[in-house]
């Protein structure tokens, strides 16, 4: 007989990822204490993992000097620009990810779907700075749109050649962006609580199919979180705990193959799972991904699953 902690797969995932995922709402402190230093077992992968890193935080502190260079006193001209950059390294993931599909080096449906979704959660930050007026000047729409086709291109050769630095960087974008609201909603709240809600928001939040908001959560269950927006300041909390959420999914992402869709864990608990196969073999980057398609030429790429 299964306990219930077997029975819960959301259980189940809570103490598998224990070691590996932060939850809730404080982030790691010190660098070098992400979940893809505590899978590292030689003191060479760890040197690298410090190294992959510090070279992380010192390109994302570098953005964040630029932004507040020019955007101290210009909070929505400032989320758009962060809101055009935060979507790209979600495009370069799936860039990617569909190149080794098509090379027939990797197939795992979970990854580009849970990406997918980060990117659509993240559009929607973005037309919502949009409707607040963060985009009003050509200035920061050039810097935004130049710095973002930097950042794609980066993102896809970093994440060629190590998936886990890409996720690391990508979580240090998303803590920052979790920071920046934080600190905005803590001084301007009374004053967000007089504002109306953006249109966009309303719906994205409250409206309709809600499957792509719970999909992109993948340390929370399905229909755990439905926000409430009556206000500007609701808007700013949900888009402050989404960055929460993305920024645990990159946590997670840092320990190769254990993303899965939230949704996959009830679909694993349904009784037709016909539908479903079992990753046989995968890759992480494109040197292994190389290395494994000329030693292993007869590779079962049949490893997907949820069509
Ligand atoms: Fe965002
Ligand atoms: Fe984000």
């Amino acid at each position: 007989m299964l306990d219930d902690k077997m029975r819960n797969p959301f259980e189940l995932l809570k103490l598998t990822r224990r070691k590996k995922i932060v939850p809730t709402k404080s982030f790691p402190d010190e660098e070098g204490k992400g979940s893809g230093e505590q899978q590292s077992s030689s003191k060479l992968e760890g040197w690298i993992i410090k190294l992959e890193q510090s070279v992380n935080v010192l390109l994302t502190d570098s953005v964040i000097k630029v932004l507040d260079a020019f955007y101290h006193d210009r909070s929505y001209a400032r989320f758009f620009v962060l809101e055009t950059i935060a979507r790209v390294p979600y495009f370069a993931f799936m860039s990617v990810l569909h190149l080794y599909e098509t090379f027939g080096w990797w197939r795992r449906a979970d990854y580009l779907q849970v990406h997918f979704a980060e990117s659509w959660n993240e559009m929607h930050h973005l037309l919502i700075m949009e409707e607040l007026g963060g985009n009003a000047w050509w200035f920061d729409r050039f810097l935004a749109q130049h710095i973002a086709t930097f950042y794609y291109f980066m993102t896809v050769f970093m994440y060629m050649i190590s998936p886990r630095m890409a996720y690391h960087f990508s979580e240090c974008v998303e803590k920052h962006a979790f920071e920046t609201y934080d600190k905005f909603i803590k001084l301007q709240g009374d004053e967000l609580k007089k504002l109306p809600a953006p249109e966009v928001a309303v719906k994205y939040y409250t409206g309709g199919d809600l499957y792509l908001f719970d999909e992109f959560q993948t340390a929370r269950p399905p229909h755990s979180r439905r926000p409430k927006i009556e206000n500007l300041y609701d808007v700013f909390l949900n888009i402050r705990d989404d960055e929460a959420e993305h920024c645990k999914t990159m946590k997670a992402c840092q320990t190769h193959g254990s993303l899965r869709s939230p949704h996959s864990y009830i679909e694993d608990t349904s009784d037709d799972d016909s539908g479903c196969v079992a990753p046989q073999t995968d890759c992480e980057g494109i040197v292994d991904c190389m290395v494994k398609s000329v030693s292993s030429p007869d590779v079962d790429v049949k490893r997907v699953s949820r069509d």
